[in-house]
């Protein structure tokens, strides 16, 4: 089998480059390793930057979640008993967010190449990579029966997730790897009960961290720190509900409705980056590349802003023989991914306990997100975050 560009993974980098290369007339093949049945379900990310929304409408793949996202304008941060909106829209020039769960994205993604007559190919995993750094790079894959094949391409698209296998085929001496694993997790749930506010909101209590999120007007998504290693076997539906309202508790007049838990887990937090991005013709894209603690929304939206920079690249090399975005691509995408890890990092220490935390510290926390939420210069830079940095290759060369 042969094609342009042989992409590894169906998540939302690899089906999102799959699907803009199609439009620019570039042939690709998707190999996912997963039923499509499960990708479909699982559930992730569920905030969408206005770049990555503009993006998915520009793209003719936006009729739906232009009809069921909920457009956010603003998100509270809650502390010490009280709460503190920042407004996106008045300190970003109309900017918002959406909310909209990435399994949709995926949905809508995939309908889109099928009904182009993309190359998908499900429960097809990639095993080794061959000859990455030569002009004809070769992906060994296995089929649902156990046979393999070889799909021969110009470029290996690495959108394989953090436990893929493209990363490791950069070999070790050219790669960097800068990490940071959290003393804690997130514990998630998804709940049929209308959410409790508008808006999402942001915790800091003496106990951790809380996130009231949502999937619909009908389905909550609750997030509430705990220790990594903990089993969720001990968390009883009663238990987490009581945690959460200790939490998120503040004035006597806002409560926290509670519903069916239909679904819950546990997710470990770290900040990851692999340097450099791109070995040969071999190019990495999302959490193949990056892991960002959730805290800031970020990690779904990171992988499309990848996927913006190596299209534009790819364009350039197909349609005007041009290799110097392809030579810039790491760069290009590092100076942007160092910047949303600076934020995510930064949201994530602000809100969390960690382990063995004073009063000195606990004062710190407050004090922060008394600035945070009193100074306009400091909620602009939340905001302007938040919303998403521009995501253009042009911005890297400011
Ligand atoms: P992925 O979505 O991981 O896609 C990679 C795909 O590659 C997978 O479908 C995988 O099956 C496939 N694959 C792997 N190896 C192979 C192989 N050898 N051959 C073929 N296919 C292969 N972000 C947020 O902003 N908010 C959240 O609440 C949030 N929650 C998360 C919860 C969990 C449990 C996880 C793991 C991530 C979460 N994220 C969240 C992060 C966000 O979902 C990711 O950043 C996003 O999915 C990255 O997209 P991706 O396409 O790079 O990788
Ligand atoms: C959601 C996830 C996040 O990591 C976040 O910061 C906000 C919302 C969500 O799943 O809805």
């Amino acid at each position: 089998m042969r094609t342009q560009v042989g992409i590894i993974g169906a998540g939302p980098a690899g089906l999102t480059l799959s699907h803009l290369l199609h439009l620019q007339g570039i042939d690709s093949v998707v190999l996912e390793s997963r039923t499509q049945e499960y990708v479909e379900q699982r559930v992730r990310a569920g905030v969408l930057e206005q770049g990555t929304v503009d993006l998915l409408k520009e793209s003719g793949v936006g009729a739906r979640l232009e009809r069921e996202g909920l457009i956010h304008e603003g998100i509270e941060l809650r502390f010490n008993r009280a709460g503190h909106r920042i407004n996106f829209a008045e300190l970003t020039g109309g900017k918002s967010i959406t909310i909209y769960a990435q399994h949709e994205v995926l949905k809508d993604l995939t309908a889109a190449r099928r009904a182009a007559g993309g190359q998908l190919y499900y429960q097809a995993e990639a095993v080794s990579l061959h000859d990455a750094d030569t002009p004809q790079p070769k992906i060994n894959f296995r089929h649902p029966g156990g046979k393999t094949e070889i799909l021969e391409c110009d470029f290996i698209a690495g959108c394989d997730g953090f436990h893929g296998i493209c990363r490791d085929a950069i070999p070790s001496q050219a790669l960097r790897i800068h990490e940071r694993v959290y003393p804690f997790g997130w514990l998630g749930i998804l709940a049929e009960v209308a959410p409790s506010a508008e808006e999402l909101i942001y915790t800091y209590h003496e106990r951790g961290f809380a996130l009231l999120s949502m999937r619909s007007p009908q389905i909550s998504r609750l997030y509430l720190q705990c220790d990594p290693e903990e089993d969720i076997a001990n968390w009883s539906d009663d238990r987490i509900w009581t945690e959460l309202r200790t939490r998120f508790a503040t004035r006597d007049d806002w409560s926290l409705a509670d519903g069916p838990i239909v679904q819950k887990g546990i997710t470990p937090m770290r900040s990851f980056v692999a340097e450099p991005m791109r070995h040969g013709n071999l190019f990495l894209l999302g959490d193949a590349a990056h892991i960002v603690p959730p805290t800031g929304a970020k990690g779904l939206n990171l992988a499309i802003a990848d996927v913006r920079v190596l299209t534009r690249a790819l364009i350039d090399f197909y349609k005007h023989k041009k290799r110097d975005r392809l030579d810039r691509y790491s760069d290009t995408c590092l100076r942007r991914v160092w910047k949303v890890q600076r934020f995510s990092w930064w949201m994530t220490s602000m809100l969390h306990c960690f382990p063995n935390e004073d009063t000195f510290a606990h004062n710190l926390h407050l004090a922060e997100l008394d600035y945070v939420t009193s100074s306009r210069a400091a909620s602009q830079s939340l905001a302007e975050n938040y919303v998403g940095l521009p995501m253009e290759e042009d911005e890297a060369k400011r």
